[in-house]
């Protein structure tokens, strides 16, 4: 309505602007007009009666021209007529000749066009005729015509103009207002179709070929001004499951989400008649899990739980998180010679120590590798039977995966792939030792964005394809274009799932440590640290353990009153490295307790189990440290879940600076694991630091994981794809058939755009 008055109002200023000139100009031109006509009408008089005006000049008889005048002047129009005699003879007149007219003013009235007259009487048009007599002018005839029927008529005229005006005004206010009105309903009714995801409809045509082309063009309009928002947005957004979600349904229009990994979130084991359900030891399931309950989907991974069969219906798949489940796990089936060649072999004994510069060599077999080669094509199968449309998003993780994303990429060209790299990417050089490194790298590049912790990794893996491959690189943009796909390298840090879920940090701080120091049976004052790793030796927990027994040795002070918890979770125990770790880490810790026997309590608990995530944060929240040494770490989470866990703001991190966190948390005590004089000089710092500085410390850290936490970690890597993708079809456009017979502009270089 508003919309209508605001096109009316303007309307009928505008209509009555035009009457405003029109009307004195028509005015005039009438008055021309009849001016004209009466004036013609006057010469057509003066002719007519000149014979019968002859006739009673020559008879002379004043009172006969008298009556011929006043018979003439019976014509409504004629007013008056008058006669004056050439030579000054006696002048005739009808009486309602005005006065200003007279003989002796006649000459002003002369000429070819009557004159107008403002008289007493109203408007007059004079005009003067010569009456001729036998070929000699015998006076001048004056005829006098009323004008006043001119203003009367102008009068009419100007009001029928003035109807007209206020018709036509209100036809055209109506018929636009009607128009106006339909038309904005279609096009609402028609973007909100759009908006909805239903296409651009009109009301009386639901498929309008004409709008057809709006309709794209607004869509791919919106969609990248949605993007551009996102993106630019992405600094301050609150990253929740909501941002995330929002994200999904937003940059990737509701897209399926497919993701593969190795290690399954939920693992059922039987425990004699019932079956229990594990939480795995791994960064990557503390990743992800909050993710895909944020973005529903399918995780398929390798079903290795004992009692994993039991519960999958008949497509393999179960709905998880048990309790309440939000998003299907798929679990894939190996058999004894695929996991032992896999999973033991190629990636855990080859990949693994390549990887990880912690001095332990890796092997390569060619049997591991065809069992590696066969499990990646079992996965990659998965995903295409999973998948329900032609185009999902797929996050291929790790190292045990390194040929997935080639091959769903020949599978499902229109996929996104992200792969994500968990673990350190070596230089070329190390890399190169690899017997089969062209075909990984081959099958990492199937992805559309490839994902390391850190930018030091990334340039590691730029430089192998660089070195290795005949590829394109592209150092400005971190792309590598290789067999016709491009493919973005990028800096992805991993993170945790922030607020941390009160299920892990309900129990209160003060709980915790009287629980944890009881179960030990220890003293209420004892200070603890604590290690939370799986047994793998690229966690540095002989480096971890040697720094404690100098601790002891460089501040005796702390025998009997500090005990450190090593919870250590077996892994990969098959292989003979690992076996050997676990040896090597029992046997000192037994002989450093044998060294400090005398001491009123053993230096170092080791528990090597598997604990529950509410137990492990249960030790976070009990110790006044917490040790993380690795040698070398794609990012280790367990030292984010320590800063996460305190909700107290108190606590000690002590961080090894070869992990992806260093970089992150630099308010750690950051040590050299190598170093065992650092690494003890900073668990003595850690336990006398006062709480206003760990305070201090740990809200800084809080601060950068809250910000950056696993949402934006995962909310990143969807932006980009969506990127990815635009870029992706908006190539696909250029390059259409149709694009491609359009005109090429060459520019001055010659190049052709
Ligand atoms: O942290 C690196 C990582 O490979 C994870 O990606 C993986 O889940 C974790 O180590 C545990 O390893 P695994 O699954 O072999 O026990």
């Amino acid at each position: 309505m508003r919309l209508s008055l605001r096109f009316i109002i303007p309307l009928f200023l505008a209509l009555g602007a035009i009457a405003y000139a029109v009307v004195p100009l028509v005015d005039k031109l009438t008055l021309q007009w009849f001016e004209r006509d009466l004036d013609s009408r006057a010469s057509l008089i003066a002719n007519t009666v000149q014979e019968p005006l002859r006739d009673a000049i020559r008879a002379g008889t004043r009172s006969r021209l008298e009556g011929f005048f006043t018979r003439l002047t019976q014509d409504e129009r004629l007013f008056a007529v008058g006669f004056c005699p050439t030579g000054g003879g006696e002048a005739v007149a009808t009486p309602t000749l005005p006065t200003e007219i007279t003989c002796a003013t006649l000459e002003q009235y002369s000429g070819d066009a009557g004159h107008v007259l403002k008289s007493a009487d109203g408007p007059l048009l004079v005009s003067v005729r010569p009456v001729v007599l036998a070929g000699a002018p015998a006076g001048t005839l004056v005829l006098v015509h009323d004008l006043s029927f001119v203003a009367r008529r102008s009068a009419e005229t100007r009001k029928y103009l003035f109807y007209f005006f206020v018709g036509l005004g209100a036809t055209v206010a109506l018929i636009t207002v009607v128009i106006a009105q339909l038309s904005w309903r279609g096009w609402v009714q028609g973007l909100s179709a759009l908006l909805r995801g239903e296409g651009l409809v009109r009301p009386d045509k639901p498929d309008a070929p004409e709008l057809r082309p709006i309709a794209r063009d607004l869509r791919a309009l919106i969609s990248d001004l949605q993007a551009e928002h996102g993106s630019r947005d992405d600094e301050q957004l609150a990253w929740t499951p909501d941002t995330l979600r929002a994200i999904l349904h937003g940059e990737l229009r509701g897209q399926e989400v497919i993701v593969v990994s190795n290690r399954e979130p939920y693992i059922h084991v039987r425990e004699g008649e019932n079956i229990a359900v594990w939480r795995p030891a791994s960064g990557l399931v503390t990743a992800l899990e909050p993710i895909m309950r944020a973005c529903s989907g399918t995780w398929i991974a390798h079903g290795g739980g004992s009692a994993d069969r039991e519960v999958v219906d008949r497509h393999d798949r179960v709905g998880v998180p048990p309790e309440h489940p939000l998003y299907q796990l798929r679990r894939v089936w190996l058999t004894p010679k695929e996991e032992a060649g896999y999973y033991y072999g190629f990636a855990n004994e080859g990949l693994w120590p390549l990887c990880h510069i912690a001095h332990v060599r890796p092997t390569f077999r060619s049997a591991d590798w065809e069992q590696y080669v066969a499990v990646n094509h079992a996965f990659a199968g998965a995903v295409v039977d999973e998948a329900t449309s032609p185009d999902p998003i797929v996050l291929v993780h790790d190292y045990h995966f390194a040929l997935v994303p080639r091959m769903i990429q020949e599978a499902l060209p229109a996929a996104t792939i992200i792969a994500f790299w968990h673990i350190p990417w070596p230089n070329p050089e190390a890399f190169g030792i690899c017997p089969w490194r062209e075909e990984l790298l081959d099958g990492m590049l199937g992805s559309t964005i490839l994902g390391f912790h850190t930018q030091f990794h990334c340039n590691n893996f730029v430089d192998t394809v660089d070195r290795l491959l005949e590829a394109r690189v592209d150092r400005e943009m971190f792309t590598v274009s290789y067999r016709g796909k491009l493919t973005a390298v990028k800096r992805y840090p991993i993170s945790i799932e922030w607020p941390p879920s009160a299920e892990l940090v309900g129990k209160p701080v003060e709980q915790c440590r009287e629980d944890v120091r009881r179960r030990h049976d220890l003293p209420p004052d004892q200070a603890i640290g604590v290690g939370v790793d799986r047994l793998d030796y690229t966690k540095g927990i002989e480096e971890r353990l040697r720094a404690v027994e100098r601790l002891l040795e460089t501040h005796p002070e702390w025998a009997g009153r500090f005990t450190f918890i090593q919870i250590a979770a077996p892994t990969r125990s098959k292989i003979e490295e690992y076996q050997a770790y676990e040896g090597r880490v029992r046997a000192m810790v037994a002989r450093i307790n044998d060294r400090f026997a005398s001491a009123r309590r053993p230096p170092i608990e080791l528990k090597i189990a598997h604990h529950q995530p509410d137990e492990v944060y249960e030790y976070y929240r009990a110790a006044e440290v917490c040790m993380v040494t690795s040698l070398h770490d794609g990012m280790n989470l367990v030292a984010k879940e320590f800063i996460s866990s305190r909700t107290d703001e108190r606590g000690v991190l002590i961080l090894s600076r070869f992990t992806g966190a260093a970089r992150e948390l630099p308010e750690a005590l950051i040590v050299n694991p190598y170093d065992t004089d650092e690494c003890a000089a900073a668990l003595h710092l850690a336990l006398s630091m006062p709480a206003g500085e760990q305070r201090a410390r740990i809200r800084l850290m809080r601060g950068l994981i809250q910000d950056f936490n696993v949402y934006r970690w995962a909310g990143r890597m969807l932006i980009d794809a969506a990127a990815m993708r635009r870029r992706g079809r908006l190539l696909e456009r250029a390059t259409a058939p149709e694009a491609r017979r359009r005109p090429v502009v060459r520019t001055g270089a010659g190049h052709r755009r």
